[in-house]
């Protein structure tokens, strides 16, 4: 499973990095979320999806590989 933020719809509403703080990174300029690595640990996959739910402005994307 891999993941992305959409840069051009994320607002930093940083509940993404409250609900996998292991895999989204945010930006201390202007607080808007990235993630390091696309690939999603197994481990991370539950908190990636709340985080997924979790945003108001639909910036994060499961990528089907
Ligand atoms: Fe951005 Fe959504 Fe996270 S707006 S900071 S991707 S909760």
């Amino acid at each position: 499973m891999k993941v992305r933020v959409d840069p051009d719809r994320c607002q930093g509403h940083t509940l993404c990095a409250m609900r996998a703080p292991e895999v989204f990174e945010l930006s201390e300029i202007d607080g808007h979320a990235s993630v390091a690595d696309e690939e999603v640990p197994a481990d991370q996959e539950d908190q990636v999806n709340e985080a997924v739910m979790s945003c108001p402005e639909r910036a994060i994307a499961i990528v089907s590989t």
